[in-house]
């Protein structure tokens, strides 16, 4: 020990160091909240009447308007058939159906639906009535784990509407005549991501279904 540091010398001990510390943040924080300049903590949100209609059903909600639509399914609505993935848009898990078009429920804010027609999975179709999609998904086997299946089937029973409606795609070659290929699948499914990588069955589902079959 050096002769500085020794309390017999010095007077000073490790208990009177700490305590003499604690007491200077403990000025701090209280000259920081006596300060008008210093930010005060952000009061607690409020909150706004929301009424969604999910799966033909109308639901009155209040919700902080910073809620997305993924949240307020599955937190609020209990509809956990839709899935969260990576929540910043970029896995597909979260996608649903509003007003017959799919999007990302996380990258969309609960309060922007009041009036839309909300389609989840849940809404899709169920054990004994399956939509075909599910049943074709079940046919060919297309999830392992199943998690990104739901947004698979939203996602891909909306693409095979924007399909016959004509609407393109970036691997699209003719315009006038669109026609319907595997490539044509995997480009326009490719916002939904697979984790266990079950994309042939995906795949060989969608075009069973696009060619009608699967009822
Ligand atoms: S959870 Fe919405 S895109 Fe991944
Ligand atoms: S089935 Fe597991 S992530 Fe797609």
């Amino acid at each position: 020990m050096d002769q500085d540091s020794n309390p017999k010398r010095t007077g000073v001990t490790r208990r009177g160091l700490l305590a003499g510390s604690a007491a200077t943040v403990a000025l701090a924080n209280a000259h920081a909240l006596a300060d008008p300049a210093t930010p005060s903590p952000a009061p607690a949100p409020a909150t706004v009447p929301v009424s969604l209609n999910v799966n033909g059903t109308k639901h009155s909600l209040k919700l902080d308007p910073r809620v997305t639509l993924l949240d307020a399914l599955r937190e609020r609505l209990g509809l956990t058939g839709t899935k969260k993935g990576c929540d910043h848009g970029q896995c597909g898990a979260c996608t649903v159906h509003v007003n017959g078009t799919r999007i990302n429920s996380c990258l969309s804010l609960a309060v922007m639906h009041e009036g839309d027609e909300i389609t989840t999975i849940e809404g899709l179709g169920l054990p004994g009535n399956l939509h075909p999609m599910q049943a074709a998904f079940v046919k060919h086997d297309g999830f392992q784990c199943g998690y990104c299946t739901p947004g698979q089937i939203c996602s891909s029973v909306a693409m095979l509407k924007e399909f016959d409606q004509g609407v393109p795609s970036n691997v699209t070659e003719d315009l006038e005549n669109i026609v319907f290929s595997d490539e044509e699948v995997r480009e326009r499914m490719s916002g939904n991501i697979c984790r266990c990588a079950a994309y042939p069955n995906i795949v060989a589902a969608i075009r069973e279904v696009h060619g009608g079959g699967v009822a």
